[in-house]
């Protein structure tokens, strides 16, 4: 008979699923590091065409440049936009989270596409008109010739965005593209390792990321600053949640025992970029309570800032409507997820676990 499972074997905690060479998580020290740098040493530096090349080289064995990347990008961009009006009638009534789901499920594999790009290109497009549709808006064209974090926000936000701003968009691309076996990251190896193609694979991605424990937090963050809403309340409101038991999001980790080094990255974009609708002093100072609430409450477990505190407040200060966060953080995820699909069908092999059956056996 089956024992039942400790509460770390169920979260498969540190249980490692697939040799990679795409990124590798430090939970201990704090560290990320992504096809062989640290995300501290890529953002801002590196954009985020340069750091597809190299996940996609990584799980290749490749020699595609950022210029090719930028390229390939470009072209996937426009020919995503022709494809949207098959895509878009599967969203009506949809909010923005959920129809990015329905269309990201109906891009298809088509002979002749390089799919990797075919996919990382589609996102931004989708979301933009997503965005555009809820504005009542058409969808606003890509423009091929321009970077990736520059094309999303001008296909989002309907103008064309100040340098400061693209920085800012492609600091965050760079920093979330790729985080080792998050459950989203998972998903997609799991079904690439069934032979199934990319297009499945991230579409499964995509719908683990959409939960408040992952990819979600961001508008939840928000909605707690929100509430929140002034010095004075910080530590009532923090308390009452804390005491009903709430998760504030934006903390905790089930990898990092330390800051999550994403944060840092993205706290300095802001800073760096100065951009004018980021309240970063207030949102500090609710972070600073945040923390030594959270070590008050769990001495024993450490909860610290995760990257979705400070994705919230950049996109926000980006002007990108909250409820677009998500898919937003897919567009960056799709050079990862991509990656990790191809690597796996390249070196892995079919996932399949086992279950410790906990139930009634039949009479003897
Ligand atoms: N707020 C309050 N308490 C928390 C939080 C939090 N954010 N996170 C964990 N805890 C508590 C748990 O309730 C638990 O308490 P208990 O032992 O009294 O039951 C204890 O800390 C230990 O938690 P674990 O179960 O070990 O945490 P787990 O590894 O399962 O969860 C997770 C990690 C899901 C990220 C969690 O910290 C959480 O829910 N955070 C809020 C949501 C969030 O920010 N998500 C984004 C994550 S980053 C990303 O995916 C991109």
């Amino acid at each position: 008979m089956n024992m039942h499972l400790t509460k770390s074997q169920i979260g498969l905690d540190g249980v490692p699923a697939a040799e990679t060479v795409l990124s590798h998580v430090d939970g201990e020290r704090g560290e990320l590091v992504i096809a062989g740098e640290r995300v501290g040493d890529l953002a801002g530096k590196a954009s985020f065409e340069s750091v597809t090349a190299r996940l996609w080289n990584s799980a290749m064995g490749t020699s595609l440049t950022e210029a090719d990347v930028r390229a390939a990008l470009g072209a996937a961009r426009v020919r995503a936009f022709a494809r949207l009006p098959d895509l878009l009638p599967a969203t009506r009534g949809l909010s923005i989270v959920d129809g990015f789901r329905a269309a990201v499920a109906g891009l298809r594999a088509e002979s002749g596409l390089d799919h990797k790009a075919a996919i990382v290109g589609a996102f931004p497009v989708i979301a933009g008109a997503l965005v555009q549709q809820a504005n009542g808006n058409p969808p606003i064209a890509p423009d091929p010739n321009t970077s990736h974090a520059a094309d999303t926000l001008r296909m989002l936000l309907g103008a064309k965005p100040e340098p400061r701003e693209v920085a800012g968009l492609d600091a965050y691309f760079v920093t979330v593209c790729d985080h080792g076996m998050n459950a989203s990251t998972f998903a997609t190896r799991v079904v690439a390792s069934t032979q199934a193609d990319l297009f499945a694979a991230v579409t499964a991605g995509y719908c683990a990321l959409t939960g408040p424990l992952h990819g979600g937090a961001p508008e939840p963050v928000l909605e707690m600053l929100d509430a929140i809403g002034t010095r004075e309340r910080i530590k009532p409101w923090v308390d009452d949640a804390l005491a009903r038991g709430e998760r504030l999001m934006g903390f905790g980790h089930r990898v990092y025992r330390v800051r999550d080094p994403r944060a840092d990255v993205l706290k300095a974009a802001i800073e760096r970029l100065a951009i004018d609708g980021a309240d970063l002093p207030f949102a500090s100072e609710v972070e600073s309570y945040i923390r030594a609430a959270l070590r008050a409450k769990n001495p024993n477990r450490p909860l610290e800032t995760n990257v979705e505190f400070f994705t919230a407040i950049l996109l926000d200060a980006l002007a990108i409507p909250r409820q677009a966060f998500t898919p937003i953080f897919a567009v960056a995820r799709a050079a990862g997820w991509t990656a990790h699909a191809l690597e796996q069908r390249r070196t892995g092999r079919l996932i399949r676990p086992s279950s410790s059956y906990v139930g009634r056996m039949p009479a003897a």
